[in-house]
């Protein structure tokens, strides 16, 4: 069919500026007139014309409510931009990692390759016609645009006037595989949706040893469970988890993606995780089961991982710190050695203790996966994560939820080489963890989260903890009089990051008290809510001597606690006596 192209006037709409990880905003904004189409329109206007007009543009997302009505909108306006094809997931579902595989790898029928693609996901956050909904554009080498093209989309929704779209373009049917081929003023137009799986299982089956991964599951003295919360990653689950590497049906929990992630925060932490929590043993009350010895959790966009072992957490920190110190042996993807290691900012200092004993480059960057893609365009970086846990690695530019999973059952399979058969004691996920701490040191961590606070107040917090950072002997009197058995605050200052890479500076992330033992408190202003404003704190303590590695994390953090409510004055500015949230 031939579609017409119309000009539709518009005027700028208020508060488009993209957050960390895009635009995200609750349904009700995405659904006002014009909303969506103007964040769509200023983005292809921000992009150099030969990524949009004959470009290959992959659109798809997390699946979340609002998903199909925008993929025909983006559709529509695809077309009448002059795009040559896009490419959409079956029934728009595609992870934020696979989007990022997708990008770099896929390959069409004739040879096109994507220049870049719109994810479709608020992440982490509730989705559902009273949550949220949101849109990000990612960039040809697979990861998240820069800010030198998320500043020029808001700048375009500042000023934009009218955008072309192929009103008469009929709806796509995207539940089915297959090619539209339509034809336009600026000559043909393709739609093509293909299967969500086949391109992320084909990379990940060349980064890991799916036999020996096989192995482990199959034997009789591991167990296994995963969780996607109804998120996106239930479309990968199955295949990977079951069909590939022969895990029980029965392993996998809410596998289902759902538009609204059964009412549930598609968030995988101790708070969220609910049911994977209570299988793995670590809920209020027993449930008189025997947990298994390995559990895993993903977002909404399966970006993000928790990992679990029986009745036993792993921090995110510790996670990609562990991943660093045995990826070389474990996965095959790293045997001829890792380029580099990274952390976020308000991470713990683990890796930093891996990096150093191992030799490894390592790069200290601000919240926001962006900062490690950089780092791994440059070579520079192999293995990174968050303590927002996220983990990945430079096999695409995206934090990579499934893959963690990956690598810690990699992990696994190469400790327990020699004890699967036989009668040989597992070596499991604690024991890991133990040893790695008996090694290493231990990061005694804790993340304290206070959403939706009034905004100002948070302002207001954060202003008052940079003033006090021009007197650290009053800071440290402070100290002193809550709690004598704290060291010294050595320094204090708001981290500052230059690029290696492209020499960019990011200002103002984070608010960091530096203590003589290696503590740190940080306090930042959450980049990814959608209302109000959150205020995290991150709490560190760095035990080096193996006889104290074993404690209870919240006791051996709590001086820290102390010090850091009432140094920032939370309760005062927040009104707030508890966190939302303890991660
Ligand atoms: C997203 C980004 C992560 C980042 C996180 C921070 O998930 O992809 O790279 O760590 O946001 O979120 P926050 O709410 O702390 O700004
Ligand atoms: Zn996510």
């Amino acid at each position: 069919m031939v579609f017409k192209v119309s000009l539709v006037s518009t005027s700028p709409i208020d508060g488009q500026k993209p957050g960390t990880s895009g635009l995200r905003k609750k349904v009700k904004v995405f659904k006002q007139p014009n909303y969506l189409h103007n964040f769509v329109q200023s983005t292809f206007n921000a992009l150099t014309p030969e990524k949009v007009k004959g470009a290959t543009l992959v659109v798809s997302g997390d699946g979340r409510y609002y998903s199909n009505d925008a993929v025909q909108i983006i559709i529509k306006m695809a077309a009448a931009n002059g795009v040559r094809r896009v490419w959409v997931g079956k029934n728009t579902l595609l992870s934020t990692p696979a989007v990022s595989a997708v990008i770099r790898e896929r390959s069409g029928a004739d040879g096109s390759k994507a220049t870049g693609g719109f994810i479709l996901t608020a992440s982490h956050n509730p989705g559902g016609p009273t949550e949220d909904f949101g849109i990000k554009y990612n960039m040809e080498n697979g990861g998240p645009a820069p800010e030198s093209i998320t500043d020029k989309i808001y700048e375009n929704t500042k000023t934009i006037k009218e955008y072309p779209i192929a009103e008469d373009l009929p709806i796509v049917d995207i539940s089915a595989i297959g090619v539209s081929s339509f034809e336009g003023p600026e000559g043909k137009f393709d739609v093509e949706v293909f299967d969500s799986a086949d391109d992320y299982v084909k990379l990940m089956k060349s980064i890991f040893d799916f036999e020996s991964i096989r192995k482990l599951l199959s034997s009789p003295k591991f167990s296994f469970c995963y969780d996607a919360m109804h998120g996106v990653a239930g479309a990968y689950a199955h295949r990977i988890f079951v069909e590939e590497l022969g895990a029980q049906e029965s392993s996998l929990l809410n596998c289902v993606p759902k538009e609204d992630f059964g009412g549930g925060h598609p968030d995988p932490n101790l708070t969220y995780a609910k049911e994977l929590v209570a299988r793995m043993g670590l809920g209020k009350s027993d449930t008189g089961v025997e947990p298994p010895e390995f559990g895993a959790a993903a977002d909404g966009d399966a970006d993000r991982n928790m990992i679990l072992g029986k009745r036993f957490f792993v921090t995110p920190s510790d996670s990609v710190a562990i991943i660093a110190a045995n990826a070389v042996g474990a996965i095959p993807y790293f045997s001829t050695g890792l380029k580099g290691v990274a952390r976020s900012m308000p991470t713990s200092a683990a890796l930093d203790v891996v990096a150093k004993s191992l030799n490894l480059k390592f790069f200290e960057v601000p919240t926001g996966w962006k900062f490690f893609g950089n780092l791994m365009d440059a070579g520079m970086c192999s293995v990174c994560g968050e303590e927002s846990f996220g983990t990945g690695s430079d096999h695409i530019r995206e934090k990579d939820g499934i893959w963690a999973v990956l690598a810690w059952l990699s992990i696994l399979a190469h400790k327990n080489k020699e004890t699967l058969d036989g009668d040989a004691k597992l070596v499991t996920v604690e024991d890991i963890v133990r040893k790695h701490w008996a090694t290493y040191g231990r990061h005694y961590y804790t993340r304290y989260d206070y959403e939706n606070v009034d905004a100002g107040k948070a302002k207001e917090l954060m202003e008052h903890l940079v003033k006090l950072q021009s007197t650290i002997p009053e800071v440290n009197k402070m100290v002193k009089g809550i709690r004598s058995d704290v060291a010294n605050v050595s320094s204090a200052d708001e981290f500052e990051y230059k690029d290696p890479v492209d020499g960019s500076i990011s200002k103002h992330q984070g608010i960091r008290y530096l203590f003589e033992d290696g503590s740190r408190l940080v306090f930042r202003l959450s980049g990814t809510g959608s209302e109000g404003a959150t205020i995290r704190l991150y709490i560190e303590q760095y035990e080096k001597d193996a006889s104290k590695t074993g404690r209870e994390s919240h006791e051996a953090l709590s001086p820290l606690v102390d010090i850091a409510l009432k140094l920032s004055k939370m309760e005062e500015f927040t009104g707030r006596s508890a966190p939302t949230v303890i991660t």
